[in-house]
């Protein structure tokens, strides 16, 4: 972070944001931005597309704008950038940043790759400014409850949890570039999309110790899978079942923690709001669990927003920026134990996955077990019962 940045963010001095990609989620980040009512700005912008950066500069009133991250870097005062370009340019814009002392805040996922990430951590430490990833869900104001209670105790003992993102996209999603291949998006749903709700049930229940796992290729036209199932076990010994599948016409996110005194669900789509949260308490408990829930905070879903307003607070305060590395990675390691479990038939240790494993390197690890990838006919063409699975 620059020298001339005072710890108090104000219209006068707000803190200073630049993007990297302005694409699709850039422009999520540019209207919560604006939201903060003066505490931050976005005072420079950079996308290989000229014509793309232009347009956003016009669309958000920003004075700066680029097509080349370092010339960005040299032209203009940054306290944070941005990462909302493709995952596969994340680790290099992270480390470029990072070595001028200047924070970065990447959008999902935050590297292809554990090895990645401790690359990227390298840097963090190297330079001063930490690196943080956008995970929103983590933010809304009952997923804040829930971690309290967990951490005071109040529902009991977790026991068993379900984790589910079955969302669907059409083979034309696929048209991007960057999507669905392991060496730019790093995965398929599990990386790309269950992330999100991978990462706020550890979030909730604490690291994971060990996953066995299946994936499949059931009929988009990628190289990586586009469905795997996964059974977690944490630390704590609560049990959970994890399903990430592009394939699902009923789409739905969704989350199921069952304490000892309680079933906690969350149940939306890409963003949930107070409303999306129910408790069922259990037989007996059913005044102290409704006590609990009507005097947690309200107010606040799952947008970028209530991430943004952390990450100001943090800085205001000298405290780690959410989501910090070490957070992000215990998730990243469990989406690497997933594919690494599915593609060679064992069980995964949280830990055991090192430098002497491939997939340590590329989320890909050994290799999927249905190669490279299939034209769109042949997808098309592929009846269900040849999907391959692979456990
Ligand atoms: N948090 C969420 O809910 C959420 C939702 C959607 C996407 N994302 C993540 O955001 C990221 C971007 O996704 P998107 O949907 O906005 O993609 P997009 O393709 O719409 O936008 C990416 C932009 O990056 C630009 N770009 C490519 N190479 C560049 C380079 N070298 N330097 C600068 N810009 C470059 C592209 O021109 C494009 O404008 C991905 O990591 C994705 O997973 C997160």
């Amino acid at each position: 972070m620059s020298e001339s940045t005072t710890p108090r963010f104000t219209a006068e001095n707000p803190f200073r944001i630049g993007i990297v990609g302005t694409g699709g989620i850039a422009r999520v980040h540019a209207d919560n931005v604006r939201r903060l009512e003066g505490r931050a700005r976005i005072v420079g912008a950079c996308d290989i597309d000229a014509e793309r950066v232009q347009d956003f500069q016009s669309a958000w009133d920003v004075p700066v704008g680029t097509t080349d991250l370092e010339e960005l870097l040299d032209s203009v005062e940054l306290d944070i950038v941005h990462l909302c370009s493709p995952p596969g340019l994340h680790k290099e814009q992270a480390i470029a940043v990072l070595r001028r002392g200047i924070h970065v805040l990447s959008e999902k996922p935050p590297a292809l790759s554990l090895a990645e990430l401790d690359e990227i951590a390298e840097a963090e430490q190297a330079g001063g400014a930490q690196f943080a990833t956008v995970s929103q869900h983590r933010f809304g104001s009952r997923a804040l409850w829930l971690r309290d209670r967990v951490a005071d105790g109040a529902l009991g003992r977790p026991m068993t949890a379900v984790c589910n993102t079955l969302w669907y996209r059409p083979d034309s999603y696929f048209d991007v570039p960057w999507r669905g291949k392991w060496d730019i998006e790093g995965g398929g749903p599990t990386m790309g999309h269950g992330i999100h709700q991978m990462d706020t049930m550890l979030s909730v229940l604490g690291s994971w110790s060990q996953v066995v796992a299946v994936a499949a290729r059931q009929a988009r036209p990628v190289i990586t899978e586009d469905l795997t199932h996964a059974i977690v076990t944490l630390d704590n010994g609560a049990v959970v079942s994890v399903v990430n599948s592009l394939l699902s016409p009923k789409e739905t996110s969704y989350l199921r923690f069952d304490f000892e005194y309680a079933t906690v669900e969350l149940e939306h789509l890409y963003g949930y709001s107070d409303a999306s949260w129910t408790v069922t308490a259990a037989p007996g408990y059913e005044d102290a669990v409704a006590d609990a829930w009507a005097k947690g905070p309200s107010g606040s879903g799952s947008g970028h927003f209530a991430q943004f307003e952390a990450i100001l607070d943090a800085v205001e305060q000298n405290a780690p920026l959410p989501v910090t590395l070490h957070q992000a990675r215990g998730t990243l390691e469990l989406i690497a134990g997933i594919y690494a479990s599915a593609f060679t038939g064992s069980r995964i240790d949280a830990g055991s996955i090192d430098a002497s494993s491939p997939f340590y390197r590329s989320m890909e690890g050994s290799g999927a077990p249905w190669g490279g990838a299939p034209s769109l006919s042949d997808a098309q063409v592929e009846p269900a019962g040849a999907a391959e699975v692979v456990a």
